[in-house]
């Protein structure tokens, strides 16, 4: 398959659909433009307005979406996020987060490492 248009969750972020403007999605590492979608969407077009631009992985599923909601979602997706910006691995699994590694030196203020870890 060929690779899709990457985007950044800035990007996204601009597209909040607003007076007809485009309006983008995340779902799962996904991007979605659903502009021709607002009007038809059964629950009515505020509820996807207020989602513009947003990451609705957990709205989507807490909404109680069918089957049929899923595959609507499907024909809309015009891309994905930059790898770094993934929230999901390959398997679809929601990676950890990641804390960046401590650089040598940098606890030289905490009394000890498990003072530090205890303070978090
Ligand atoms: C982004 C693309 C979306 C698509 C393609 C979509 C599609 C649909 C469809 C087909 C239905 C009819 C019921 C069903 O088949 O599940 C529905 C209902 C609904 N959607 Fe969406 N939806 C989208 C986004 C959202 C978002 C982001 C929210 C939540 C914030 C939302 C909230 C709801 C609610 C509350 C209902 C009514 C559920 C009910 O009472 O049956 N939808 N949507």
């Amino acid at each position: 398959m060929a690779d899709l248009p990457r985007h950044t969750r800035a990007e996204v972020a601009s597209k909040k659909g607003k007076n007809g403007a485009p309006l983008w999605v995340i779902y799962k590492d996904s991007v979605y433009d659903v502009t021709k979608y607002v009007d038809e969407h059964p629950a009515g077009p505020d509820i996807l307005i207020d989602e513009g631009g947003k990451d609705v992985s957990k709205t989507f599923e807490e909404a109680g979406h069918s089957a049929d909601a899923y595959t609507i979602l499907a024909k809309y997706k015009i891309g994905e996020l930059v790898e770094e910006e993934k929230h999901y691995d390959a398997n679809g699994k929601k990676k950890k987060r990641v804390v960046a590694a401590e650089p040598e030196g940098e606890s030289r203020g905490c009394l000890s490492r498990v003072t530090c870890g205890l303070l978090g």
